[in-house]
């Protein structure tokens, strides 16, 4: 069992709020401290040094988490490097040079060892993606593989999490040899459907949708799973990754709630977690508990995972039954175990099931014992011809922000920025840690342009209709 700590949670407000004391040392097998980011020195570099180091009456984070082995003491340790918001492109730059690798695993295993970490999570969101090259991918396997030999040489272990993507997967990965070099890989079997698309579906559905068409039936954690396995990866090094926590959207009809569904915006944000787009599980499940009569909870056809809504906001998410099903369907397919992003996100403090953690608790459970039958794929059926089809785009994980810089010539806050001359395309800008951005740029897929107003592509005549933006594009 795999569990990510976001170390952010700490800041969360109220019954949100989780600090690494917060973690229960006995259900996790490994747990992976995110994140730490990569300084343009080609070191690795502490991203919270107040929260994360004991120097100037810092809150000695690194410390306070690896010391939660004195509790558990089969208790893996490790720190991740990377995630969305540290972009491709520094990655890409350090991996194709053999002294910027070096120095990123000297300075990288140092660190683990000045704070007692058993490795190293690599979490590059993606290889040749996002500003990548298509190098990357012989690069990205020969990091990895000098990592582990350096890890394993210093006893320690590697770890990845990777990309459920079909694209990402065939232009990122070397398999063979990320097979040879990790010692578990962390499949992000989530953020397969968000707010990015315009329209509702589950972020993690175990099978594909009987309605879903060309590259949507890929979007699910089946194929992930087959996929991985087929290029060469062991079923034995892969841990199935569950969300515990949901992709929301704000429907444009609250009365059109199937899959499907218009959806232009996103959710709402949650009470604790505060970022438009996702509700933590713990938040999911305390609305509903308190305000039951407020929320209509359902299974879509042939669908093992639970969506919900309230209103307009319509959420896709997991609970006790579909982290279940997940976790006896990696039993029968032989894998390693299972993953959570992220454990400040479950039920922590049993608030709304009968104990505290209840979602890990069940697949730790499921997976080493009580197995349940997974229920088989849903039929395939070919509906409505005429629906459109869907625009792939990039899976995104959870993003913070803490600090904003001031406007640059791209950017002008963090996210999702629109380039008012040209709507087929935006920026990603993440706040580069010393008052600039990295900003990457992304293309928006056929069909879609970028909305100024809601900071996602939406359907170009949706983005059209909203009057005086993408003149260039809309004539
Ligand atoms: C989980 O959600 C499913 C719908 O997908 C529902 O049938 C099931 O009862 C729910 N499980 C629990 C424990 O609430
Ligand atoms: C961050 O951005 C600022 C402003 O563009 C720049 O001066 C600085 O060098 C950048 N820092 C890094 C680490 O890239």
């Amino acid at each position: 069992m795999v569990c990510y700590l976001e170390s952010w949670a700490v800041y969360r407000p109220g019954k949100g709020s989780f600090d690494v004391e917060d973690v229960d040392p006995k259900i996790c097998s490994h747990l992976i401290f995110a994140f730490a980011g990569l300084g343009s020195n080609s070191k690795i570099k502490v991203l919270d040094p107040w929260h994360e180091l004991c120097k100037d009456y810092g809150e000695c984070a690194y410390n306070r988490f690896t010391a939660l082995k004195e509790k558990n003491s089969a208790l893996v340790t490790t720190l991740a490097i990377g995630g969305w918001n540290e972009g491709s492109t520094k990655y890409s730059n350090m991996a194709m040079d053999p002294a910027k690798r070096k120095t990123f695993i000297d300075s990288s295993i140092a660190l683990c060892k000045d704070h007692k970490f058993d490795g190293l999570d690599l979490d590059w969101e993606y290889p040749s993606m996002r500003g990548g090259k298509p190098q990357d991918k012989q690069n990205f396997a020969t990091l990895l593989l000098e990592m582990s030999d350096s890890l394993h040489s210093n006893g320690m272990i590697l770890t990845a999490a990777v990309s459920a993507g079909k694209d990402k997967i065939d232009g990122g990965y070397d398999v063979p040899k990320m097979a040879q070099a990790l010692d578990i890989m962390n499949l992000m079997t989530y953020d397969l459907h968000g707010d990015w698309e315009p329209f509702v579906h589950h972020q993690s559905g175990l099978y594909p949708y009987p309605d879903d068409t060309g590259d949507n039936k890929n979007l699910n954690v089946d194929f992930a799973v087959n996929y991985w396995m087929e290029k060469g990866m062991p079923s034995s090094k892969i841990a199935l990754g569950v969300p515990l926590y949901g992709r929301c959207w704000t429907l444009d009809d609250a009365s059109k709630t199937d899959y499907y569904s218009p959806a232009s915006q996103p959710g709402e944000a949650g009470p604790w977690t505060e970022e438009p787009g996702m509700w933590g599980y713990n938040e999911i499940c305390y609305a509903q508990t308190t305000h039951p009569d407020q929320w209509t909870i359902k299974t879509a056809p042939g669908m093992n995972e639970p969506y919900a809504y309230r209103g307009r906001l319509w959420c896709s998410y997991e609970n006790h039954t579909s982290v279940a099903i997940k976790a006896s369907y990696a039993k029968e397919h032989n894998l390693a175990g299972m993953m959570v992003w992220s454990i400040d996100t479950d039920d922590f403090r049993g608030d709304c099931n009968a104990r505290p953690y209840d979602l890990i608790k069940t697949m730790v459970e499921t997976f080493s014992g009580g197995i349940i039958t997974v229920p088989p794929p849903p039929p395939t059926t070919t509906r409505d011809p005429s629906a459109p089809t869907e625009p792939t785009t990039s899976t995104t994980t959870t993003t913070t922000t803490t600090v904003k810089p001031p406007p640059d010539d791209v950017c002008t806050e963090p996210g999702n920025n629109a380039d008012p001359n040209d709507c087929t395309h935006y920026y990603e800008c993440a706040p580069n840690g010393s008052g600039g951005y990295d900003a990457t740029e992304e293309k928006c897929p056929a069909g879609t342009l970028f909305s100024p107003t809601n900071h996602l592509c939406d359907w170009a005549k949706t983005v059209c209709a909203e009057g005086n933006v993408c003149v260039n594009d809309c004539a």
